[in-house]
């Protein structure tokens, strides 16, 4: 039975879709059958992995709006062991339509029911917005990976996305669980990076992943040539620390199937009023020293 994991945050540009996409291909490359959602009309997964637009491929649209069996929108991603569910600008409309329909918050959930025992892993990568398209994913989802940008006003939003969760684990999925905190685009160049990445810890402590993203231009390359940084430049700093996070994923599955365990206490205001307070607090920058995670100029 799958692990069905959303990438989410509402802040923009905070790097959900790099991890979709590159924690999808390192899982797959550890023989994880694994598929991967696009659930974003903008089409960014979707392109990452060398889809280029087309108005004829069928999306997660068909699927939520009018009915289609996902099997006929899930196409084979190109790399072994590894599925996607394409998405495009109509899924605009979807996040609208929903609003109308029945069971609204839970389309995705029926829809992906019958295809979990095919996979070991579902990663959604979500939209930068709070709105039906996200309830759906995290409605559907036994976790929320947060990637949090370690830049000034990283944090900015936290609380309403804990917020958010909290309302979700109370109203329509009450065993959402946080599957980790990620930092990245990290720059062990600067203090700003170190210290927004202490500020994390010292607020989520273990709910922080071990792995950490770096800045690293291979990531921000991969895309264009439609594939994911493992098979665009498995030596890099970015390839590296990917396939470290699905090791650190993997880990966690097992552990919680043989503990019975799930990590989540985002402790609801209190975290979420410390995730505030850091964002006022981490506002230093400079440069000096290095780090855990390095970055690199390739
Ligand atoms: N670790 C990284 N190093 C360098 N560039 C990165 C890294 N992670 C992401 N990027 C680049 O930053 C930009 C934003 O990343 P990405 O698209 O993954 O964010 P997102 O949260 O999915 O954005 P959106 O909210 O628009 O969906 C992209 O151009 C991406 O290639
Ligand atoms: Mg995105």
């Amino acid at each position: 039975m799958a692990r069905v994991i959303a990438i989410a945050n509402q802040k923009g540009g905070v790097g959900k879709t790099t991890t979709a996409v590159n924690l999808g291909a390192s899982l797959a490359a550890s023989e994880k059958k694994t598929l991967v959602i696009d659930s974003d009309p903008q089409g960014n997964a979707t392109s990452a992995f060398g889809f280029p637009k087309d108005p004829s491929r069928r999306t997660l649209y068909q699927t939520l709006i009018l009915g289609e069996p996902i099997e006929r929108v899930t196409i084979d991603a190109k790399i072994d062991g590894l599925d996607l569910i394409p998405s495009d600008k109509n899924l605009v409309g979807a996040a609208v339509e929903l609003v109308l329909m029945d069971n609204r918050e839970y389309r995705l959930k029926e829809a992906i029911q019958g295809i979990r025992d095919k996979y070991e892993f579902i990663l959604i990568d979500c939209p930068p917005s709070l709105d039906l398209l996200t309830v759906n994913a995290l409605a559907a989802s036994d976790s929320v990976l947060v990637p949090i940008q370690c830049e000034y006003f990283a944090l900015e939003g936290v609380s309403e996305l804990l917020d958010t969760l909290m309302r979700l684990r109370r109203t329509i999925n009450p065993t959402l669980s946080v599957e980790g905190i990620l930092l990245t685009m990290y720059d062990d160049r600067t203090t700003l990076s170190k210290q927004v990445a202490a500020d994390l810890r010292s607020f989520f402590g273990s709910q922080v992943f071990e792995s950490v993203i770096p800045r690293n231009v291979r990531l921000a390359e991969a895309p264009s040539h439609g594939m994911p940084v493992m098979f665009y430049d498995i030596h890099s700093k970015g390839a590296e620390s990917y396939i470290q996070l699905s090791k650190e994923v993997i880990v966690n599955a097992q552990k919680r199937v043989g503990q019975g365990i799930e990590r989540f206490d985002t402790g609801t205001g209190a975290a979420a009023s410390a995730a505030a307070g850091a964002a006022g607090g981490s506002g230093r920058s400079g440069d000096s020293g290095s780090g855990s995670a390095s970055t690199d100029s390739e």
